[in-house]
Protein backbone atom coordinates (compact mmCIF):
# COMPACT_ATOMS: atom_id res chain seq x y z
CA UNK A 1 0.00 0.00 0.00
CA UNK A 2 1.35 3.63 -0.31
CA UNK A 3 -0.31 6.87 0.95
CA UNK A 4 -0.59 9.97 -1.31
CA UNK A 5 -2.03 13.64 -0.55
CA UNK A 6 -3.84 14.60 -3.57
CA UNK A 7 -5.92 18.16 -3.89
CA UNK A 8 -9.50 17.96 -5.58
CA UNK A 9 -11.82 19.89 -6.81
CA UNK A 10 -15.07 20.78 -5.13
CA UNK A 11 -17.80 22.68 -6.24
CA UNK A 12 -21.71 22.47 -6.38
CA UNK A 13 -23.06 25.46 -8.41
CA UNK A 14 -26.10 25.52 -5.63
CA UNK A 15 -24.41 26.71 -2.89
CA UNK A 16 -20.40 27.42 -4.05
CA UNK A 17 -19.46 30.58 -5.59
CA UNK A 18 -16.73 29.10 -7.39
CA UNK A 19 -14.48 25.83 -7.07
CA UNK A 20 -12.16 25.50 -4.19
CA UNK A 21 -9.25 22.44 -3.98
CA UNK A 22 -9.86 19.94 -1.02
CA UNK A 23 -6.50 17.98 0.76
CA UNK A 24 -7.07 14.74 1.40
CA UNK A 25 -4.89 11.88 2.18
CA UNK A 26 -5.47 8.17 1.21
CA UNK A 27 -3.80 4.58 1.42
CA UNK A 28 -3.96 3.04 -1.79
CA UNK A 29 -2.52 0.11 -3.34
CA UNK A 30 0.76 0.43 -5.68
CA UNK A 31 0.04 1.70 -8.83
CA UNK A 32 -3.02 2.95 -8.04
CA UNK A 33 -4.90 5.07 -10.97
CA UNK A 34 -6.34 7.97 -10.22
CA UNK A 35 -9.79 6.43 -10.69
CA UNK A 36 -8.76 4.27 -7.41
CA UNK A 37 -7.82 7.30 -5.48
CA UNK A 38 -10.93 9.20 -5.77
CA UNK A 39 -12.88 5.95 -5.03
CA UNK A 40 -10.67 5.74 -1.83
CA UNK A 41 -11.84 9.61 -1.07
CA UNK A 42 -15.42 8.79 -1.85
CA UNK A 43 -15.39 6.00 0.79
CA UNK A 44 -14.88 8.94 3.06
CA UNK A 45 -16.53 11.68 2.01
CA UNK A 46 -19.77 9.92 -0.06
CA UNK A 47 -20.43 13.25 -1.28
CA UNK A 48 -17.89 13.63 -3.68
CA UNK A 49 -19.27 13.69 -7.44
CA UNK A 50 -17.39 11.85 -10.40
CA UNK A 51 -17.84 9.56 -13.06
CA UNK A 52 -17.19 5.92 -14.16
CA UNK A 53 -18.57 3.15 -15.67
CA UNK A 54 -15.68 0.71 -17.67
CA UNK A 55 -12.66 1.24 -15.51
CA UNK A 56 -10.78 -0.15 -18.54
CA UNK A 57 -10.85 3.40 -20.89
CA UNK A 58 -12.91 1.74 -22.82
CA UNK A 59 -16.18 4.37 -22.47
CA UNK A 60 -14.33 8.00 -21.44
CA UNK A 61 -16.73 8.94 -19.20
CA UNK A 62 -14.07 9.15 -16.43
CA UNK A 63 -12.00 12.05 -18.09
CA UNK A 64 -10.92 14.68 -15.94
CA UNK A 65 -7.89 17.12 -15.68
CA UNK A 66 -4.91 15.93 -13.36
CA UNK A 67 -2.29 18.64 -12.92
CA UNK A 68 -3.84 20.72 -15.36
CA UNK A 69 -3.90 17.80 -18.26
CA UNK A 70 -7.25 16.19 -19.21
CA UNK A 71 -6.84 12.59 -18.41
CA UNK A 72 -8.55 9.24 -18.20
CA UNK A 73 -9.24 8.59 -14.32
CA UNK A 74 -9.12 5.08 -14.78
CA UNK A 75 -5.94 4.35 -17.20
CA UNK A 76 -3.57 7.42 -15.27
CA UNK A 77 -1.72 6.48 -13.02
CA UNK A 78 -2.01 8.18 -9.60
CA UNK A 79 1.01 10.24 -7.63
CA UNK A 80 1.77 11.89 -4.39
CA UNK A 81 0.86 16.05 -5.14
CA UNK A 82 -1.36 15.38 -8.15
CA UNK A 83 -4.23 17.72 -8.57
CA UNK A 84 -7.77 16.65 -9.98
CA UNK A 85 -9.96 18.85 -11.58
CA UNK A 86 -13.34 18.40 -13.78
CA UNK A 87 -12.11 18.63 -17.65
CA UNK A 88 -12.98 22.59 -18.92
CA UNK A 89 -16.33 22.04 -19.54
CA UNK A 90 -20.01 23.37 -17.69
CA UNK A 91 -19.50 21.54 -14.32
CA UNK A 92 -22.45 19.58 -12.61
CA UNK A 93 -20.96 19.18 -9.63
CA UNK A 94 -17.13 18.76 -8.08
CA UNK A 95 -15.57 16.72 -11.08
CA UNK A 96 -18.81 15.55 -13.32
CA UNK A 97 -19.19 17.81 -16.21
CA UNK A 98 -22.03 18.32 -18.78
CA UNK A 99 -20.97 15.76 -21.51
CA UNK A 100 -24.61 15.81 -22.84
CA UNK A 101 -24.44 18.84 -24.97
CA UNK A 102 -21.15 17.74 -26.43
CA UNK A 103 -21.85 14.05 -27.18
CA UNK A 104 -25.34 14.75 -28.93
CA UNK A 105 -24.13 17.56 -30.96
CA UNK A 106 -21.73 14.82 -32.69
CA UNK A 107 -22.61 14.04 -36.14
CA UNK A 108 -24.04 10.64 -36.68
CA UNK A 109 -23.82 8.78 -40.08
CA UNK A 110 -27.27 8.49 -42.17
CA UNK A 111 -26.55 5.07 -43.48
CA UNK A 112 -28.49 4.65 -46.89
CA UNK A 113 -30.81 1.56 -47.70
CA UNK A 114 -28.78 0.83 -50.40
CA UNK A 115 -26.94 -2.52 -49.77
CA UNK A 116 -23.75 -1.19 -49.97
CA UNK A 117 -21.36 -3.26 -47.73
CA UNK A 118 -17.88 -1.00 -46.67
CA UNK A 119 -15.23 -3.07 -48.14
CA UNK A 120 -11.97 -3.54 -46.70
CA UNK A 121 -9.68 -0.33 -48.08
CA UNK A 122 -13.05 1.56 -46.69
CA UNK A 123 -12.87 0.23 -43.24
CA UNK A 124 -8.68 0.48 -43.55
CA UNK A 125 -9.36 3.95 -43.99
CA UNK A 126 -11.48 4.75 -41.76
CA UNK A 127 -9.73 2.98 -39.19
CA UNK A 128 -7.49 5.91 -37.49
CA UNK A 129 -10.95 8.05 -36.87
CA UNK A 130 -13.45 5.44 -35.38
CA UNK A 131 -11.49 4.73 -31.51
CA UNK A 132 -13.06 7.99 -30.24
CA UNK A 133 -15.05 6.97 -26.63
CA UNK A 134 -16.32 10.29 -26.71
CA UNK A 135 -14.30 11.73 -23.70
CA UNK A 136 -14.74 15.44 -24.80
CA UNK A 137 -10.96 15.99 -23.64
CA UNK A 138 -10.56 17.43 -26.98
CA UNK A 139 -13.35 19.22 -27.05
CA UNK A 140 -12.45 21.09 -23.26
CA UNK A 141 -9.06 22.33 -24.71
CA UNK A 142 -9.75 23.09 -28.12
CA UNK A 143 -9.03 26.96 -28.52
CA UNK A 144 -11.61 27.79 -31.39
CA UNK A 145 -14.44 26.79 -29.61
CA UNK A 146 -13.87 29.10 -26.54
CA UNK A 147 -14.54 31.82 -29.23
CA UNK A 148 -16.99 31.00 -32.02
CA UNK A 149 -19.84 28.53 -32.59
CA UNK A 150 -16.95 25.72 -33.73
CA UNK A 151 -19.02 22.47 -33.02
CA UNK A 152 -15.18 20.81 -32.26
CA UNK A 153 -12.68 18.69 -32.95
CA UNK A 154 -14.50 14.94 -32.67
CA UNK A 155 -17.24 16.37 -34.51
CA UNK A 156 -14.81 16.96 -37.35
CA UNK A 157 -13.54 13.59 -36.39
CA UNK A 158 -16.57 12.12 -37.20
CA UNK A 159 -17.70 14.36 -40.46
CA UNK A 160 -14.65 12.56 -41.73
CA UNK A 161 -15.19 9.36 -40.47
CA UNK A 162 -18.63 9.80 -41.95
CA UNK A 163 -17.36 11.47 -45.32
CA UNK A 164 -15.07 7.74 -45.89
CA UNK A 165 -17.80 5.68 -45.58
CA UNK A 166 -19.68 4.60 -48.64
CA UNK A 167 -23.05 3.95 -46.80
CA UNK A 168 -23.95 7.58 -45.96
CA UNK A 169 -25.54 8.91 -49.22
CA UNK A 170 -24.84 12.86 -48.35
CA UNK A 171 -21.68 14.83 -49.08
CA UNK A 172 -21.10 16.24 -45.50
CA UNK A 173 -18.16 18.78 -46.18
CA UNK A 174 -20.55 22.04 -46.38
CA UNK A 175 -22.34 21.02 -43.45
CA UNK A 176 -18.59 20.80 -42.17
CA UNK A 177 -17.88 24.38 -43.33
CA UNK A 178 -21.20 25.87 -41.69
CA UNK A 179 -19.90 24.13 -38.50
CA UNK A 180 -16.41 25.78 -38.43
CA UNK A 181 -14.60 24.11 -40.07
CA UNK A 182 -12.00 26.88 -41.54
CA UNK A 183 -12.39 28.15 -37.58
CA UNK A 184 -9.44 25.10 -36.17
CA UNK A 185 -5.99 27.04 -36.18
CA UNK A 186 -4.29 23.44 -36.78
CA UNK A 187 -3.00 23.64 -32.71
CA UNK A 188 -2.78 19.65 -32.68
CA UNK A 189 -3.68 20.11 -28.79
CA UNK A 190 -7.09 18.07 -29.72
CA UNK A 191 -4.57 15.11 -30.83
CA UNK A 192 -1.75 15.33 -27.87
CA UNK A 193 -4.90 15.36 -25.03
CA UNK A 194 -6.61 12.38 -27.01
CA UNK A 195 -6.53 9.24 -24.79
CA UNK A 196 -6.97 6.84 -28.15
CA UNK A 197 -4.16 9.26 -30.07
CA UNK A 198 -6.70 9.97 -32.67
CA UNK A 199 -4.84 12.60 -35.31
CA UNK A 200 -7.79 14.95 -35.55
CA UNK A 201 -6.50 18.05 -37.06
CA UNK A 202 -4.26 15.80 -40.09
CA UNK A 203 -6.78 12.95 -40.57
CA UNK A 204 -9.72 14.51 -40.07
CA UNK A 205 -9.42 18.69 -40.42
CA UNK A 206 -7.27 19.03 -43.16
CA UNK A 207 -8.84 15.89 -45.22
CA UNK A 208 -12.20 17.76 -44.88
CA UNK A 209 -10.52 21.18 -46.53
CA UNK A 210 -9.06 18.40 -48.87
CA UNK A 211 -12.48 17.66 -49.63
CA UNK A 212 -13.83 21.22 -49.66
CA UNK A 213 -10.92 22.09 -52.33
CA UNK A 214 -11.55 19.70 -54.43
CA UNK A 215 -15.19 20.98 -54.59
CA UNK A 216 -14.05 24.93 -55.34
CA UNK A 217 -15.27 25.78 -51.39
CA UNK A 218 -11.72 27.00 -50.20
CA UNK A 219 -11.50 30.47 -48.91
CA UNK A 220 -10.25 32.63 -51.36
CA UNK A 221 -7.96 34.20 -48.93
CA UNK A 222 -6.28 30.29 -48.71
CA UNK A 223 -6.29 30.26 -52.91
CA UNK A 224 -3.86 33.41 -53.05
CA UNK A 225 -1.81 32.25 -50.53
CA UNK A 226 -1.56 29.00 -52.73
CA UNK A 227 -1.26 30.88 -55.92
CA UNK A 228 1.63 32.78 -54.60
CA UNK A 229 3.18 29.58 -53.68
CA UNK A 230 2.67 28.22 -56.80
CA UNK A 231 4.45 31.41 -58.81
CA UNK A 232 6.62 32.61 -56.23
CA UNK A 233 7.76 29.16 -54.16
CA UNK A 234 6.81 31.56 -51.14
CA UNK A 235 4.04 31.67 -49.03
CA UNK A 236 4.20 36.01 -48.53
CA UNK A 237 6.07 38.50 -50.55
CA UNK A 238 9.14 39.71 -49.60
CA UNK A 239 9.91 43.02 -47.98
CA UNK A 240 12.70 45.25 -48.62
CA UNK A 241 14.90 42.47 -47.69
CA UNK A 242 14.82 38.50 -48.11
CA UNK A 243 17.09 36.83 -45.84
CA UNK A 244 17.94 34.32 -48.12
CA UNK A 245 19.57 37.12 -50.13
CA UNK A 246 21.10 38.68 -47.67
CA UNK A 247 23.36 35.74 -46.27
CA UNK A 248 26.16 33.35 -47.80
CA UNK A 249 25.95 30.20 -48.15
CA UNK A 250 28.07 28.90 -45.56
CA UNK A 251 28.84 31.04 -42.12
CA UNK A 252 31.34 29.53 -40.25
CA UNK A 253 31.20 30.05 -36.59
CA UNK A 254 33.94 32.39 -34.80
CA UNK A 255 35.85 29.59 -33.15
CA UNK A 256 36.41 25.83 -33.20
CA UNK A 257 33.61 24.10 -35.69
CA UNK A 258 31.70 21.76 -32.89
CA UNK A 259 28.82 21.04 -35.29
CA UNK A 260 27.12 21.35 -38.68
CA UNK A 261 23.32 21.97 -39.68
CA UNK A 262 21.47 23.46 -42.74
CA UNK A 263 19.12 26.10 -42.25
CA UNK A 264 15.60 26.05 -43.48
CA UNK A 265 14.74 29.04 -43.16
CA UNK A 266 10.78 28.87 -43.87
CA UNK A 267 8.74 32.05 -45.51
CA UNK A 268 8.52 34.23 -42.63
CA UNK A 269 11.94 34.61 -41.54
CA UNK A 270 13.06 34.55 -45.40
CA UNK A 271 10.74 37.87 -45.94
CA UNK A 272 9.01 39.18 -43.21
CA UNK A 273 11.51 39.07 -40.10
CA UNK A 274 14.78 38.32 -41.74
CA UNK A 275 16.51 40.43 -38.69
CA UNK A 276 15.33 37.83 -36.50
CA UNK A 277 17.14 34.43 -38.76
CA UNK A 278 20.16 37.33 -38.97
CA UNK A 279 19.96 37.15 -34.98
CA UNK A 280 19.87 33.05 -35.40
CA UNK A 281 23.14 33.16 -37.13
CA UNK A 282 24.88 35.40 -35.20
CA UNK A 283 23.80 32.88 -31.55
CA UNK A 284 25.24 29.88 -34.30
CA UNK A 285 28.53 31.69 -34.85
CA UNK A 286 29.12 32.48 -30.92
CA UNK A 287 28.05 28.35 -30.22
CA UNK A 288 30.41 27.01 -32.56
CA UNK A 289 28.18 25.49 -35.63
CA UNK A 290 28.63 25.67 -39.19
CA UNK A 291 25.51 26.66 -40.81
CA UNK A 292 24.72 25.93 -44.10
CA UNK A 293 21.91 28.11 -46.07
CA UNK A 294 20.81 26.71 -49.84
CA UNK A 295 19.57 29.27 -51.74
CA UNK A 296 17.04 26.84 -53.65
CA UNK A 297 15.10 25.73 -50.57
CA UNK A 298 10.82 26.69 -51.21
CA UNK A 299 7.68 26.90 -48.84
CA UNK A 300 7.74 23.71 -46.69
CA UNK A 301 3.89 23.50 -48.34
CA UNK A 302 2.60 23.40 -44.36
CA UNK A 303 0.31 26.84 -45.64
CA UNK A 304 -1.38 24.87 -48.28
CA UNK A 305 -1.11 21.49 -46.07
CA UNK A 306 -3.01 23.27 -43.05
CA UNK A 307 -5.58 24.71 -45.77
CA UNK A 308 -6.47 21.22 -47.94
CA UNK A 309 -4.37 22.49 -50.69
CA UNK A 310 -2.29 19.60 -51.83
CA UNK A 311 -2.14 19.60 -55.62
CA UNK A 312 1.37 20.68 -56.45
CA UNK A 313 2.71 19.77 -52.05
CA UNK A 314 4.98 16.75 -53.93
CA UNK A 315 6.94 19.65 -55.88
CA UNK A 316 7.84 21.56 -53.19
CA UNK A 317 8.79 18.43 -50.49
CA UNK A 318 11.28 17.02 -53.66
CA UNK A 319 12.68 20.30 -53.98
CA UNK A 320 13.21 20.69 -50.57
CA UNK A 321 14.70 17.57 -49.77
CA UNK A 322 17.07 17.86 -52.61
CA UNK A 323 18.24 20.83 -51.61
CA UNK A 324 19.73 19.65 -48.26
CA UNK A 325 20.56 15.91 -49.39
CA UNK A 326 22.79 16.93 -52.56
CA UNK A 327 25.16 19.51 -49.56
CA UNK A 328 25.33 15.85 -47.96
CA UNK A 329 23.32 17.84 -44.76
CA UNK A 330 22.44 15.28 -41.68
CA UNK A 331 20.71 17.62 -39.64
CA UNK A 332 18.15 20.41 -40.71
CA UNK A 333 17.54 22.86 -38.54
CA UNK A 334 14.66 25.18 -37.87
CA UNK A 335 13.72 28.06 -36.25
CA UNK A 336 9.82 28.35 -37.80
CA UNK A 337 7.59 26.09 -35.41
CA UNK A 338 4.96 25.32 -38.51
CA UNK A 339 8.43 24.61 -40.74
CA UNK A 340 9.46 22.24 -38.41
CA UNK A 341 6.27 20.05 -37.50
CA UNK A 342 5.87 20.02 -41.50
CA UNK A 343 9.17 18.42 -42.16
CA UNK A 344 9.40 16.18 -39.33
CA UNK A 345 5.53 15.10 -39.47
CA UNK A 346 4.75 15.51 -42.94
CA UNK A 347 7.83 15.00 -44.96
CA UNK A 348 9.59 11.48 -45.03
CA UNK A 349 12.96 13.17 -44.79
CA UNK A 350 16.54 11.28 -45.34
CA UNK A 351 17.77 13.56 -42.85
CA UNK A 352 17.54 14.69 -39.26
CA UNK A 353 15.37 17.54 -38.75
CA UNK A 354 15.82 19.40 -35.46
CA UNK A 355 14.27 22.94 -34.25
CA UNK A 356 16.83 25.76 -32.90
CA UNK A 357 16.20 24.85 -29.53
CA UNK A 358 16.81 20.82 -30.00
CA UNK A 359 20.23 22.30 -31.76
CA UNK A 360 21.35 24.95 -29.16
CA UNK A 361 20.61 22.36 -25.98
CA UNK A 362 22.50 19.37 -28.10
CA UNK A 363 25.57 21.61 -28.75
CA UNK A 364 25.72 23.46 -25.97
CA UNK A 365 24.94 27.64 -25.60
CA UNK A 366 27.72 29.90 -25.95
CA UNK A 367 28.67 31.87 -22.73
CA UNK A 368 25.60 34.34 -21.82
CA UNK A 369 25.40 37.01 -19.34
CA UNK A 370 21.95 37.41 -18.01
CA UNK A 371 19.33 40.30 -19.76
CA UNK A 372 17.92 42.27 -16.62
CA UNK A 373 13.98 41.50 -17.42
CA UNK A 374 11.65 39.29 -16.57
CA UNK A 375 10.54 37.70 -19.47
CA UNK A 376 7.66 34.76 -19.98
CA UNK A 377 7.60 32.54 -22.87
CA UNK A 378 4.81 31.38 -24.99
CA UNK A 379 4.55 28.28 -26.82
CA UNK A 380 3.98 27.52 -30.34
CA UNK A 381 1.59 25.30 -30.72
CA UNK A 382 3.68 23.66 -33.74
CA UNK A 383 6.64 23.23 -31.14
CA UNK A 384 4.21 22.01 -28.11
CA UNK A 385 1.85 20.06 -29.90
CA UNK A 386 3.41 19.51 -32.91
CA UNK A 387 7.10 18.55 -32.27
CA UNK A 388 6.84 18.18 -28.61
CA UNK A 389 9.18 21.03 -27.53
CA UNK A 390 8.28 22.65 -24.25
CA UNK A 391 11.75 21.76 -22.09
CA UNK A 392 14.68 23.34 -24.28
CA UNK A 393 13.24 26.43 -25.21
CA UNK A 394 12.21 27.29 -21.42
CA UNK A 395 15.96 26.04 -20.12
CA UNK A 396 17.44 28.51 -22.69
CA UNK A 397 15.33 31.42 -21.73
CA UNK A 398 16.21 30.74 -17.93
CA UNK A 399 19.92 31.46 -18.92
CA UNK A 400 19.42 34.24 -20.73
CA UNK A 401 17.27 35.70 -18.54
CA UNK A 402 17.49 37.57 -14.68
CA UNK A 403 13.81 36.32 -14.12
CA UNK A 404 11.38 33.85 -15.88
CA UNK A 405 7.71 33.63 -15.36
CA UNK A 406 5.45 30.79 -16.80
CA UNK A 407 2.30 31.01 -18.68
CA UNK A 408 -0.46 28.53 -19.54
CA UNK A 409 0.04 27.43 -23.12
CA UNK A 410 -2.60 28.21 -25.40
CA UNK A 411 -2.99 29.06 -28.96
CA UNK A 412 -2.54 32.20 -30.11
CA UNK A 413 -4.88 31.81 -33.42
CA UNK A 414 -2.98 32.42 -36.10
CA UNK A 415 -2.01 29.28 -37.13
CA UNK A 416 -4.10 26.69 -39.26
CA UNK A 417 -4.81 29.67 -41.97
CA UNK A 418 -6.87 30.99 -39.42
CA UNK A 419 -5.37 34.85 -39.28
CA UNK A 420 -5.47 34.81 -43.13
CA UNK A 421 -8.82 33.13 -43.60
CA UNK A 422 -10.71 33.71 -40.18
CA UNK A 423 -9.11 37.24 -38.89
CA UNK A 424 -12.11 37.84 -36.52
CA UNK A 425 -11.44 34.21 -34.83
CA UNK A 426 -7.83 35.00 -34.93
CA UNK A 427 -7.79 38.44 -32.94
CA UNK A 428 -10.39 36.69 -30.77
CA UNK A 429 -7.41 33.99 -29.62
CA UNK A 430 -5.37 36.87 -29.71
CA UNK A 431 -6.89 39.34 -27.07
CA UNK A 432 -7.22 36.14 -24.50
CA UNK A 433 -2.89 36.12 -24.87
CA UNK A 434 -3.21 39.77 -24.14
CA UNK A 435 -4.57 38.32 -20.72
CA UNK A 436 -2.61 35.72 -20.28
CA UNK A 437 0.35 37.62 -21.16
CA UNK A 438 -0.86 40.82 -18.25
CA UNK A 439 -1.56 38.40 -15.93
CA UNK A 440 2.01 37.16 -15.75
CA UNK A 441 3.39 40.96 -14.84
CA UNK A 442 6.64 40.30 -17.42
CA UNK A 443 8.27 42.94 -19.07
CA UNK A 444 8.41 40.81 -22.79
CA UNK A 445 6.77 37.79 -24.11
CA UNK A 446 9.63 35.07 -25.82
CA UNK A 447 8.68 32.83 -28.63
CA UNK A 448 10.68 31.19 -31.54
CA UNK A 449 7.58 31.05 -34.07
CA UNK A 450 7.72 33.93 -36.50
CA UNK A 451 3.75 33.48 -36.72
CA UNK A 452 3.46 33.73 -33.17
CA UNK A 453 5.59 36.42 -33.16
CA UNK A 454 3.82 37.97 -35.60
CA UNK A 455 0.18 37.70 -34.43
CA UNK A 456 1.04 38.28 -30.77
CA UNK A 457 2.48 41.67 -31.06
CA UNK A 458 -0.23 43.19 -32.75
CA UNK A 459 -2.54 41.56 -29.13
CA UNK A 460 0.02 42.42 -26.67
CA UNK A 461 0.98 45.45 -24.20
CA UNK A 462 4.57 44.18 -24.19
CA UNK A 463 6.91 43.43 -26.45
CA UNK A 464 7.26 40.37 -28.12
CA UNK A 465 11.38 38.99 -28.60
CA UNK A 466 12.07 35.82 -30.44
CA UNK A 467 14.59 33.92 -28.51
CA UNK A 468 17.57 33.94 -30.83
CA UNK A 469 17.24 37.90 -30.18
CA UNK A 470 17.34 37.31 -26.47
CA UNK A 471 20.45 35.24 -27.08
CA UNK A 472 22.01 38.14 -29.14
CA UNK A 473 21.35 40.34 -25.91
CA UNK A 474 22.66 38.36 -23.78
CA UNK A 475 26.18 37.57 -25.94
CA UNK A 476 26.49 41.35 -25.33
CA UNK A 477 25.72 42.09 -28.75
CA UNK A 478 23.12 44.69 -30.72
CA UNK A 479 20.13 42.74 -32.44
CA UNK A 480 20.36 42.79 -36.10
CA UNK A 481 18.85 45.51 -37.52
CA UNK A 482 17.61 46.04 -41.20
CA UNK A 483 16.46 49.88 -40.92
FE1 LIG B 1 -14.47 4.10 -18.85
FE2 LIG B 1 -12.42 5.37 -17.64
S1 LIG B 1 -14.19 4.48 -16.71
S2 LIG B 1 -12.79 5.15 -19.75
Amino acid sequence: MMQLSVKVSRFDPDTDSEPRLEPWTVEVEEGARVLNVLDAIHSLDPTLSYRSSCRAGQCGSCAVKVNGEPALACTEEAADGMVIEPLDLPVIKDLMTDLVSGISSIPRINTCDCGIIPKQEDIERIKPLRDCIECLSCVSVCPAMKVTDFLGPTSMRSQMRIALDPREPGNRVREAISQGLFTCTSCNRCWRVCPKNIETPGKAIEKLREIANREGLTLPRHQEVSNLVKTTGRSVESGKYAFLDLVDEVIEPYGEVKGEVGFFSGCMFNARLPERALDMLEVMRNAGIRVIIPKEQVCCGSPLIRTGQTSFLDELKEKNIRAFQDRGIKIVMTMCAGCGATLKNDYDTPFKVMDVSEVLTCFGLPPLTKVPVTATYHDPCHLKNGQQITKEPREILEKAVERFVEMPAQCCGSGGGVRSGMPDVAAALGELRREAINKTGADIVVTICPFCEYHIQEHSDRPVKNLMTVLVQALGKEPASLQ
